[in-house]
Formats: structure tokens, C-alpha cells, sequence
């Protein structure tokens, strides 16, 4: 049979994530693989769900096994699998090498690519290492977990968004699985596009360290732009889901979604509250950055209901933020 190249590619993915969750059992895989994961509190049925895996050890595992079962170098170079000797590029070996890998999935539930993470402290070395972009994965179109959430997300009307893979899956542990992942990179419009084919409303969140709050605040302002409806929980000292699940347990997790999940104008105000009760220059900073968020919804009538809500919580005059707003919607035409 012949198979054109995107065929082949899911192919040859699909033969890799066999491959990894294979290794995942052998002697090597239990020793450093699955006790890695058993730490982490994962079990057999979520390393099942997730299709969870191992590298081994090695420059060719995967590259001498899938080529025995007949897969093309050059596919599997395509698929972002292996990659070339630098200074001799006939040379090829396995990209990822005594990692665990998380398998990202297509809508469909194709694999189209693996996160692998490191199971040492080396400071030297990338914590994950990624599939490039490849044919069939292209980054900016997918959001990890959404193959395994969206029937969540549609019955529950809500999708949660977190930074990372682990996240996700600790949030299915704990019984919530709508929950997507941007895997640390900055959301994209189609990204939200996709999250709109399922539902209106998101829940962000991310981790309660700076660069996660500032991730946050800039995906609040591309959702809120999408017409979506925007919440946002900020966890403490530092803590993601994933660490945070862990430390207070399923039940006080879910409790604390439902009641710390703040609409995104108190959002932004709380995170500034405190330099802006004392500091004029601050409030004003805060107050203009509420009103910048303002302008990014494209429905006159939430929009509106949302200044009436900024004008209370930020104890200034509605008529002050109409007329800030419309000086940003007429630059914007
Ligand atoms: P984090 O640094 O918050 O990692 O990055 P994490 O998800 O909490 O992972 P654990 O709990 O330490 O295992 C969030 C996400 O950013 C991407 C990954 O998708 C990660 O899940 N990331 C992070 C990378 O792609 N490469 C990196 O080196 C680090
Ligand atoms: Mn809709
Ligand atoms: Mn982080
Ligand atoms: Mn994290
Ligand atoms: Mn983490």
C-alpha cells in the first residue's frame, strides 16, 4: 500500500509512541521511567490515558527499531524523531534519550508529537525537550490535552487553561479534565479559536510564579480579544496545579477552584491592589491597563456590563472609563 507523507508521518508517530510506552515496562523503563512517574503520583490508568512513556537510554533505540520496521530515515527525520550529526548530516540519532515522554495527540487522538522531561537536576540540559514543528504539528494550532478534555469542556460549559503537561494530567487525578495546556508558550489566536468550537468561557490558570502571572495577564488579554469569557485563579507562593494538587489533595483543590476563580477585572486588580492602594501612579497604571483589557472585548453589551463592574471595584466614574475607551477603540480603527 502506498501512503503519502502525512500518512506516513502519523504513522511513524504512532509506531514511536507504541515504542515509548513500551519502554516504559522494560527493566531500564520501570527502574527510571515509571518509579519517575509513580513519585509524581501517576498511576497505570492516567499513563494509559495520556499514553506516557520512556526513553531509553541511548543514540538509537528508536531509530534501529523503527527502521527494522520499516520506516524511512527521511520520515523519520520529517517526523522530528531523529535528528541529523551537526558537520555530517548523513548521520542521524534519536532526539529524545532517557526522558519520560508526554504524547501530544491531535484533535482526533493522533500522536503528532512528544514533550520528553529530564529526570535529573542537570542545570545544563533543557528541562523538556519538544517535537519541533513538523507536517502534521504545527504549535501554534494545538494546546495539549485538548484530545482528552473537550468532551469535558463541552459538557461543563468551561475550559481550564494551565501552562504544563503535568498540570493537565495532576488535574485529570484530581477528577477535572477540562483542562488544556499552552505548554509555556504564549496562546495563539487559533489556539482560542480552538477552544471557541467547544466552549465560551476560560478559566486561566496559570503558575503563581512572575513569569506565570505575566503569561497570564497577556493570555487574559488574547482570550478576552477571542470573545471568550475570561476567569483566572492565582495559586500561592509559587505553586502550579499540578504542585498545588498535590500538596492540599483532590477535594480542597476543586474547592479552591470554584472559590478563588475571580472574573478577570478583579483578577488584575487584586494582583495590583496592593502598590496601587498607596501609590497614585500605580492606580492609574492599574486602572489604565484595566481599561486597555476594556477594549479588547468585541461585544458592546458584556463589554459594557464589565465597565459598570471596573467602575465599582476601581471606585472611579463610569463616564471617565467611556471616555478613556473610546480614545483606544478610535485609535484602534
Ligand atoms: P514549567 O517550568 O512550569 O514546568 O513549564 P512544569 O510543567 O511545571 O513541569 P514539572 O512539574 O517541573 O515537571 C511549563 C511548560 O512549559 C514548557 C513545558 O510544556 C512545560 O510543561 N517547557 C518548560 C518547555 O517546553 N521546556 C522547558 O525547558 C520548560
Ligand atoms: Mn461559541
Ligand atoms: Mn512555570
Ligand atoms: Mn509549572
Ligand atoms: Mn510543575
Amino acid at each position: 500500500q502506498a501512503y503519502n507523507e502525512r500518512e506516513s508521518l502519523y504513522i511513524v508517530l504512532n509506531y514511536a509512541k507504541d515504542f515509548f510506552v513500551k519502554n516504559l515496562q522494560t527493566e531500564e523503563g520501570r527502574a527510571i521511567g515509571l518509579s519517575y512517574f509513580k513519585e509524581r503520583g501517576f498511576n497505570q490508568a492516567i499513563i494509559d490515558k495520556f499514553d506516557l512513556g520512556y526513553t531509553l537510554d541511548g543514540w538509537d533505540h528508536l531509530l534501529t527499531a523503527a527502521k527494522a520496521a520499516g520506516h524511512s530515515e527521511d520520515i523519520l527525520l520529517k517526523a522530528g524523531l531523529v535528528l541529523q550529526k551537526e558537520g555530517d548530516p548523513s548521520r542521524i540519532y534519536d532526539r529524545f534519550r532517557g526522558r519520560v515522554t508526554f504524547t501530544i495527540h491531535n484533535l482526533g487522538g493522533k500522536p503528532i508529537g512528544f514533550g520528553a522531561r529530564i529526570l535529573t537536576q542537570d542545570k545544563k540540559q533543557p528541562k523538556y525537550i519538544n517535537s519541533p514543528e513538523t507536517e502534521v504539528y504545527h504549535k501554534s494550532d494545538v494546546l495539549y490535552g485538548m484530545f482528552q478534555a473537550k468532551k469535558s469542556i463541552r459538557e461543563k460549559d468551561n475550559c481550564y487553561l494551565v501552562e504544563g503537561y503535568t498540570d493537565v494530567i495532576s488535574m485529570h487525578l484530581a477528577g477535572i479534565e477540562n483542562v488544556v495546556a499552552s505548554s509555556g508558550t504564549s496562546l495563539t489566536e487559533n489556539q482560542i479559536k480552538v477552544i471557541k468550537r467547544f466552549t465560551d468561557n476560560v478559566t486561566v490558570l496559570f503558575d503563581g510564579d512572575a513569569a506565570g502571572i505575566k503569561a497570564s495577564l497577556r493570555g487574559i488579554d488574547m482570550l478576552l480579544e477571542g470573545g471568550l469569557n475570561v476567569k483566572a485563579v492565582v495559586f500561592p507562593n509559587g505553586d502550579d496545579p499540578d504542585s498545588y494538587s498535590r500538596k492540599v489533595g483532590s477535594q480542597v483543590f476543586a474547592g479552591y477552584l470554584s472559590d478563588s476563580a475571580q472574573d478577570f477585572i478583579a483578577f488584575k486588580i487584586s494582583l495590583f491592589a496592593e502598590e496601587a492602594a498607596t501609590d497614585p501612579v500605580k492606580r492609574a497604571e492599574l486602572i489604565r491597563s484595566v481599561i486597555l483589557s476594556l477594549s479588547k472585548i468585541p461585544d458592546s453589551i458584556i463589554r459594557s456590563v464589565y465597565i459598570r463592574q471596573s467602575s465599582k471595584l476601581l471606585e472611579i466614574d463610569e463616564e471617565i472609563i467611556h471616555v478613556e475607551l473610546n480614545k483606544i477603540l478610535l485609535k484602534v480603527q
